[in-house]
């Protein structure tokens, strides 16, 4: 299989790179990113430095750019798009909406169009469980509750993915949508909330809780979003939604508190601030139709995968100060001077 990957530089399209190299020996990936704040090419640096012009190929560009998505179908003869590629976190979404509209909505447009016009047999679009709003204590979401969007965020994610549907209603284009809970695990931007408080919480600093700290995420490590994605494309169907959970419900002051004793600091840096307008009180993800469908069933506890994830920030100090100086901006200037 020859894929299309957009965002692979950022979180999960960093893991869902290397899990598929790793996995499919035969299998070529493109990977298409914008670079902005946050898609970091040193991630991949290791399979450039591996596989790079072989089985991985890096593309910087925008999914908004028809014609370069145009050539990179052809000239790599691609034969499957996963589209990570997003404005992602909702803070940023309610200081400017621009860049979520530009990215999540008209790129995702010219996405379909550019693949569909060349009759690519397989898209999966990587979509979010936000799309369907906030719950209230009970109940799950499922593929079939509404869509009510809370953020700009989410609506934009919720127009993408109501452009996805009508390709496939109206043009029978092959799109397979996936709504996945909370990620966490290596290589996630501190913004988000686990490593940000992870960070914080190492250097001592106050740790921003939003509201009453009740706020309840469902959270899933990536490599079990990562499998869920992988088992959209080869086993989804088309035109069907795909929900993917973690099973493991949390507010969001339980996962600070298991951060901060994890790392023997103490609960007086947890700092209550002001909630963030809009914000979703409860996830959780009915996710009982990929498992009969596809077999996913999430590998991880959060007990397993926060014990291991604390560890790969710890043991990646660098890469994590790196990301907050700003320092890996440069850093592939710099890489490929060097080898020039
Ligand atoms: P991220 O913000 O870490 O990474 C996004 C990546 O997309 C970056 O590498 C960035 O450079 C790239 N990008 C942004 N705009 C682009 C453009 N116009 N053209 C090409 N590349 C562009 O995001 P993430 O957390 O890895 O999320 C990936 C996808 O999964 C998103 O679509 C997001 O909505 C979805 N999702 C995320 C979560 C989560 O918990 N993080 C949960 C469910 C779904
Ligand atoms: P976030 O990681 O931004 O993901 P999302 O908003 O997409 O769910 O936030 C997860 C939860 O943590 C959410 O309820 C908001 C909350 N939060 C804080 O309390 N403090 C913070 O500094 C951040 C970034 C998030």
């Amino acid at each position: 299989m020859r894929l299309l990957v957009t965002g692979g530089c950022g979180f999960i399209g960093t893991n869902f790179v290397y899990m598929m190299l790793e996995k499919y020996p035969d299998m070529v990936i493109v990977n298409l990113d914008k670079l902005t704040y946050a898609g970091n090419r040193r991630n991949v640096l290791a399979l450039e430095k591996k596989l790079g012009g072989s089985r991985y190929h890096f593309a910087h560009g925008d999914i908004a750019n028809a014609e370069l998505v145009a050539h990179l179908l052809v000239s790599h003869r691609i034969d499957a798009v996963v589209n990570f590629a997003a404005e992602s976190h909702v803070d940023r979404s309610i200081a400017d909406c621009g860049p979520f509209i530009t990215t999540n909505v008209l790129g995702t447009q010219v996405l379909l169009d550019t693949a569909r016009r060349l009759n690519i047999p397989k898209f999966v679009h990587v979509s979010t469980d936000e799309v369907y709003g906030t719950l209230g204590p009970q109940g799950k979401f499922s593929e079939e509750t509404p869509l009510a969007p809370n953020s700009p965020y989410s609506a934009s994610k919720a127009a993408a993915d109501m452009l996805c549907r009508a390709f496939f209603e109206t043009h029978n284009f092959p799109v397979t949508i996936t709504r996945c809970s909370n990620n966490y695990g290596p290589y996630q931007f501190p913004e988000k909330l686990i490593p940000l408080m992870i960070l914080k919480a190492s250097r001592g600093e106050s740790l921003p809780v939003y509201g009453d700290g009740q706020n309840v995420r469902d959270w899933i490590h990536v490599s079990d979003h990562c499998r869920g994605v992988e088992l959209a494309l080869m086993k989804g169907r088309p035109g069907q939604v795909y929900n993917f959970g973690g099973n493991a419900e949390k507010a969001n002051i339980e996962v600070v508190k298991i951060i901060l004793r994890a790392l023997g600091k103490s609960e007086d840096l947890v700092s209550f601030v002001k909630d963030r307008p809009g914000h979703d009180r409860r996830y959780a993800m009915d996710y009982s139709l990929a498992a009969k469908e596809l077999g996913f069933a999430p590998q991880y506890s959060f007990e397993q995968g926060i014990a291991e994830t604390l560890k790969w920030y710890q043991d990646n100090a660098k890469w994590l100060e790196e990301v907050q100086s700003g320092a890996y901006r440069t850093f592939m200037d710099t890489w490929y001077g060097e080898r020039r």
